[in-house]
């Protein structure tokens, strides 16, 4: 198996969880203290060698377009000022891998989103990203869900373990054994299962390397929960049959993640960041400690 060059990040989701803001602005570019979401993502990508990105867009995504384009008059009134600091942040986010776009054609679900990328991925496995699901910076999860898609040739999912409470809110994983090391083995996947069913504490987050046969998968599906295509129904066929498509394997993650399409993740992911910078840290972390003294 070669390691995978190529990220596929969807965003053409409507983010109805935020809504007004997101009414004519797509969530992903909300900021986590002054840097988009997506911008997080993408990075993060790069890092892992996935040089080569893909986006599925929808409907009012120009914004993040432009994120990623240069900008002319803002960079020539920067350099005329000498602000070499601020330019440097206009300029990071188009130098950031060879970014490529795709619309879904309407929001019908994450895996008629993956669909979308077809004939860009060709005949490779690759990585998709949900492109408002951010790790924190120093993640290796990526790289290590690559070796471990190179060991065993199965498309690899990415696991945090949840309170039962919680795992209604994601797909679960019904475990084909126990676990190795980080790595379990899937037998199958629950979509947003109620908490007396779930088949175990394991969630599902954004990171997956998929293999490329699973697109004959997700052409045949029938819309599923939600009534939308979804991404688990096709990995629960091949971790049922690992001869179609090479089956699933799990890797758990431990480190810090934050939903950044939900209020309250978005909300502790602001302070958190924030309060881990050398420019914000000292001030937020002191002013915190006081305001939880009037809460
Ligand atoms: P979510 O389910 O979190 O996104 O999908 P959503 O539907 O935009 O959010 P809510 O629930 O209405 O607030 C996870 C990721 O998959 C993308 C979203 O943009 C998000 O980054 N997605 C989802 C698509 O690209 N297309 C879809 O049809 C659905």
């Amino acid at each position: 198996m070669r390691l995978p060059t190529k990220a596929v990040i969807p965003v053409a989701g409507l983010g109805t969880r935020f809504l007004p803001a997101t009414k004519a602005m797509p969530k992903e570019m909300l900021p986590l203290v002054d840097k988009p979401v997506i911008q997080y993502v993408v990075e993060e990508a790069v890092r892992s060698g996935l040089s080569d990105i893909l986006f599925i867009t929808g409907r009012d995504k120009y914004a993040l377009e432009n994120h990623f384009d240069s900008a002319e008059a803002l960079e020539s009134r920067l350099e005329e000022k000498g602000d070499d600091e601020k330019l440097a942040l206009v300029q990071d986010a188009t130098n950031l891998g060879n970014i490529h776009y795709v619309r879904q054609g309407g929001a019908k679900g994450l895996g008629h989103a993956v669909l979308a990328a077809k004939s860009f991925v060709g005949h490779e496995s690759f990585a998709v990203l949900l492109g408002d699901d951010v790790l924190e910076e120093s993640s290796a999860l990526l790289e290590r869900m690559m070796q471990v898609h190179q060991a065993t040739g199965s498309s690899v999912v990415a696991l945090v373990e949840v309170p039962k409470s919680e795992i209604h809110k994601y797909g679960s994983i019904k475990p084909a054994g126990d676990f190795d090391g980080d790595t379990i083995k899937v037998a199958d996947f629950v979509e947003k299962p109620k908490a007396d069913v779930a088949p175990s504490n394991y969630a599902v987050i954004g990171r997956y390397i998929l293999r490329p046969e699973l697109f004959d998968i997700i052409a045949k599906l029938e819309p599923g929960a939600g009534d939308e295509i979804q991404l688990t129904d096709a990995l629960s066929i091949s971790a049922r049959d690992a001869s179609l498509a090479g089956g699933v394997v799990g890797v758990i993650f431990n480190g810090e993640r934050y939903d950044a399409g939900d209020k309250l993740e978005y909300i502790k992911a602001t302070v958190r960041l924030a309060s881990k910078r050398a420019d914000l840290g000292p001030e937020l972390n002191t002013w915190l400690k006081e305001f939880s003294k009037e809460i």
